[in-house]
Order: C-alpha cells, then sequence, then structure tokens
C-alpha cells in the first residue's frame, strides 16, 4: 500500500498552516523532503472548515516535485475528523500521499481512519491503499499503546513524535515544547524516543521527531536533533524553510561515513566470495553484521543523493 511513499526520505517534515494560502504558496518551493499541509493545531478553531478548501487548492494547483506531501487532519476527539479526511481525500486527486493523524491513542483509532480511507478512495476514484498514514504519539496513552498503534494497519508508514503536546499530556513543567532542559541531567525524552523507536522498527515504519519550538536558534536545533540522528530516527519536523536545510544535513550520513560503508561492504564481499564469514577491515573485524551496519548508511546516503568518492 502507499507505494510512491513509503520509502521517500523524511529527514525534514515542514509544517504549513492549511488557513494561509501564502504559506501554502511557498511550501513547494523548500528544500523539505515532506511537507504537510496543517488542519490541525496552527489553524484556529473559526478557520478550521474554510482551510480544507484552501488545501485541496494548493494541492491540485501547485507543483510538489518528489516530495512526500500529506495532510495533518483534526484529532478524533474533535468534531473535524471526518469532514476533513471526506472533503480534503476526496477532492485533492492522486497527487496525496498521506494523511497525519494526531494525539493517537489507540489502535482503534487508526483503524477507524483506515476504514473511512477505503470508503473515501472509492467514492474519489482512487486506488485502494493509495493513501498513506502517519500517526502522532502525543499522550501518555498513546505511548503505552504505541505497540499496537504500529501495528494498526498496512497504510501506516511512519510514527512520529509530538513532544509539545507530550509534555502538557505528562504534566511535565515546561512551556517550550521539543527543547533541551539544561536543569535535567541527560535527555528528559530519551526513553520515550527509544521506546517510539522500537515499536516503529519493530513494524517496518520510518520513525520522526517533532518540531523543535526556538525556531530561530538553528544552532541548538542541530545540536538537539543529534538526539534522535544518533538513535536511528529518519528525521524531524520543521517550522521554517531554514530548518528544513539544517534539518537535510543532520539526518544525512557524512560523505566519509558514506564512503566507508561501502568500503565495508566491498571487503565483507570479497572476504565471503573467498569463503569467510568473518575478516580484518583495518584493525576491526567485520562480519554479516556489519553488512547490515554499513548497508543503512548506504540507502540512507543514496536517498539523501550521496555518491561514493572515487578512490
Ligand atoms: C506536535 O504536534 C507536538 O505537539 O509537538
Ligand atoms: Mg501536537
Amino acid at each position: 500500500m502507499s507505494e510512491r511513499s513509503r520509502d521517500l526520505p523524511r529527514r525534514s517534515c515542514l509544517s504549513t498552516p492549511g488557513s494561509s494560502d501564502r504559506f501554502l504558496a511557498k511550501a513547494p518551493q523548500t528544500s523539505a523532503d515532506m511537507t504537510f499541509l496543517d488542519l490541525e493545531d496552527s489553524v484556529a478553531p473559526g478557520e478550521k472548515v474554510a482551510a480544507r478548501e484552501k488545501v485541496v487548492r494548493a494541492i491540485r494547483d501547485h507543483e510538489w516535485g518528489e516530495r512526500v506531501l500529506c495532510v495533518r487532519v483534526n484529532a478524533w476527539d474533535t468534531p473535524w475528523t471526518y469532514g476533513d479526511v471526506i472533503e480534503v481525500v476526496g477532492q485533492a486527486g492522486p497527487r496525496l500521499d498521506e494523511v497525519m493523524l494526531p494525539k493517537v491513542e489507540s489502535a482503534a483509532q487508526v483503524v477507524a481512519l483506515d476504514l473511512l480511507l477505503t470508503q473515501v478512495e472509492r467514492n474519489a476514484g482512487l486506488p485502494v491503499g493509495h493513501i498513506g498514514i502517519e500517526a502522532q504519539i502525543e499522550t501518555a496513552r498513546g505511548l503505552i499503546n504505541v505497540d499496537e498503534i504500529c501495528a494498526a494497519s498496512p497504510r501506516l508508514e511512519t510514527i512520529i513524535f509530538g513532544p509539545a503536546d507530550f509534555a502538557a499530556s505528562i504534566e511535565m513543567p515546561v512551556l517550550t515544547g521539543g527543547v533541551a532542559i539544561p536543569e535535567y541531567p541527560g535527555d528528559h525524552f530519551n526513553y520515550v524516543f527509544s521506546r517510539i523507536l522500537m515499536a516503529g522498527r519493530a513494524n517496518g515504519l520510518q520513525v520522526i521527531d517533532g518540531p523543535f519550538l526556538k525556531v530561530r536558534d538553528l544552532d541548538s536545533l542541530r545540536e538537539f536533533a543529534q538526539r534522535t540522528r544518533v538513535l536511528g530516527y529518519d528525521g524531524k519536523w520543521a517550522l521554517t524553510p531554514d530548518q528544513a536545510a539544517v534539518l537535510n544535513d543532520v539526518y544525512s550520513p557524512t560523505q566519509e561515513q558514506f564512503d566507508r560503508a561501502w568500503d565495508i561492504l566491498e571487503a565483507y564481499r570479497t572476504a565471503t566470495d573467498q569463503g569467510s564469514g568473518a575478516v580484518m577491515f583495518g584493525d576491526e573485524m567485520i562480519d554479516e553484521a556489519s553488512r547490515k551496519m554499513a548497508i543503512k548508511f548506504v540507502t540512507r546516503g543514496t536517498r539523501a543523493g550521496r555518491s561514493r568518492s572515487a578512490n
């Protein structure tokens, strides 16, 4: 299902308020790998219904290139979810890749969206399964149920952490979402990042970190994003085009890593062709597990447009 977008890169995922024609017009010109047009928290309640048509027009009229294109609908505990899906997916045409569901708390909420999407796709003449799902974990209950949520539908392509709503849900005493807390000796979200990562990877999903709200401080964004990059996340939300450019860099393997990964693959292939399962590579022993690690760098680097340096 959702074959076009499932494996595309999502190093940077740009949030674009669906009620703003100005932002909707600018979004296709940024370098973000993925863009989501928002009907949820960046749209005022009085603008929710009018924003649907703006989003539909933007999807149909703008040239979005290869990027993953998504719409974030409102959560199931609001009056807007079904209307968002029926109107936007029903009218947007085939270029829309996915729907993002915020504040997911149970597998049933994903299944409900899957069933609704199937009806809307049939009525709109889209292939069944065309629209993928991105699910946001942003409450204590969502985190507790993250394993079942990640396994709830073949439409799921990513699982996303939402640090601002999550901090509110667990009553963490912070007033700015998704930034470091200097008084805390370590990473206050390490458990949450790891928990979501395990559930996502066990179900073959891409795993994405949420927003960093200090939008003018690009150095701090770069530093903070290392936490999920090092754990293995695929990317992070961007709130501005400048944030997207930083994140494209952070979540790509360096040229040095990319070249080294290729060298490992080559050395290991030569060794296995000659009948050995483990071989020295410089002062390191490499084996089948090393091949598996290296292949991830090659896949991500290739996805990020890298090519191997000449020797
Ligand atoms: C994102 O939606 C967040 O709440 O951090
Ligand atoms: Mg949120």
